[in-house]
C-alpha cells in the first residue's frame, strides 16, 4: 500500500469540536438526541436507499453509531468507518448493547468499524451498493470535499446510491449577520445550554459550503443528484446516483 502523501490534507486532525474527547462525544450524543429525532432520519434514509438484503453500505463520519445499528437490519453488511478511535470505540460499544437489548446481538459481527475517513479510507471488495455520510463532509474544506466525492464515486457501484445530511448555506451570504444571529438564538432554544458554543465553532472554525457549489461538486464527482432539499437555510440532504 502507498504511504500518505505529504501533501494530503490532514482529516485526522480535529477542527471546530474535538469528537477524541470522550467527554465531547457523550455530550454531542446527548444533544443529538435532543434537537433531532436520529430515529426517524436513519429510517428516511434506509426508505431513500432501498437497499436489497444483499447489499454492502458504508458510512463516512459513522459518529456515534446510530445509523449503521438500524442499517445492519435490512442488509448484509455495514461499513462504519470515522477517523476518531474514541467516536468508534462508543459506536462499537452502543451497537453491542443496543442489539444485545434488541434481542439482535449477533447483527454486529456483520458491522465492521473501521479507522478511516473521506480521503484515507481504502475499499476492498466488491463496489458499494451505497454510501451515506451525515453532518461530516463539512470537516474537509471546499477542494478536499471535491476528492472525497470522487474517492466516493470510485468504491461505488453503478447506479449505486449516496446519501449525503449535512450543515450546508442556503441562505443569501449577503445576510449572514442576521442569519447567523437568528440561527444561534434558535439553537439555543431547542439545544439549551453548550448549543450556542458549538454552533459558533460550526460556523468559525469548519467548512460548511453553499448549496450550488456542494452540488457542482457533486456531479463533477459522477452523480446525478435525484433530490436535493434544503431546510431552513443550514441544513441540506442529497439523494444522489452513481452515473
Ligand atoms: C458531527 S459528527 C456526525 C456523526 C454522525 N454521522 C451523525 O449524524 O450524528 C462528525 C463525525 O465525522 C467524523 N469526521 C471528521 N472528519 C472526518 C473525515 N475526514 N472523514 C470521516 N469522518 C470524519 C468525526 O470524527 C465525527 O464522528
Amino acid at each position: 500500500m502507498r504511504d500518505t502523501p505529504a501533501w494530503l490534507y490532514d482529516e485526522k486532525r480535529q477542527i471546530g469540536t474535538d469528537y477524541e474527547d470522550l467527554s465531547e462525544i457523550r455530550a454531542y450524543d446527548q444533544r443529538m438526541a435532543k434537537i433531532r429525532d436520529v430515529g426517524k432520519e436513519v429510517r428516511e434514509v434506509l426508505d431513500l436507499l432501498d437497499l436489497p438484503p444483499e447489499a454492502t453500505v458504508l458510512e463516512l463520519g459513522c459518529g456515534t453509531g446510530e445509523f449503521p445499528i438500524a442499517a445492519v437490519e435490512r442488509c448484509r453488511k455495514v461499513v462504519a468507518a470515522d477517523v476518531s478511535l474514541p467516536m468508534l470505540g462508543y459506536a462499537r460499544k452502543k451497537a453491542e448493547e443496543r442489539l444485545r437489548e434488541e434481542g439482535r446481538k449477533g447483527d454486529v459481527e456483520r458491522i465492521e468499524f473501521v479507522e478511516g475517513g473521506f480521503l484515507t479510507y481504502q475499499h476492498r471488495g466488491e463496489p458499494l451498493d451505497a454510501v451515506v455520510t451525515q453532518f461530516a463532509l463539512h470537516h474537509l474544506p471546499d477542494f478536499w470535499k471535491q476528492v472525497a466525492l470522487i474517492r466516493i464515486a470510485g468504491m461505488m457501484k453503478e447506479g449505486g446510491r449516496l446519501f449525503i445530511r449535512d450543515i450546508v448555506y442556503s441562505f443569501d451570504p449577503a445576510g449572514a449577520e442576521s442569519f447567523f444571529d437568528g440561527y444561534l438564538s434558535r439553537m439555543a432554544e431547542v439545544g439549551g445550554e453548550g448549543t450556542p458554543r458549538d454552533i459558533l465553532i460550526h460556523i468559525r472554525d469548519e467548512h460548511s459550503t453553499i448549496g450550488w457549489i456542494l452540488e457542482g461538486m457533486i456531479e463533477t464527482a459522477g452523480f446525478s443528484i435525484e433530490r436535493a432539499e434544503y431546510r431552513a437555510g443550514f441544513i441540506a440532504t442529497y439523494l444522489c446516483i452513481k452515473r
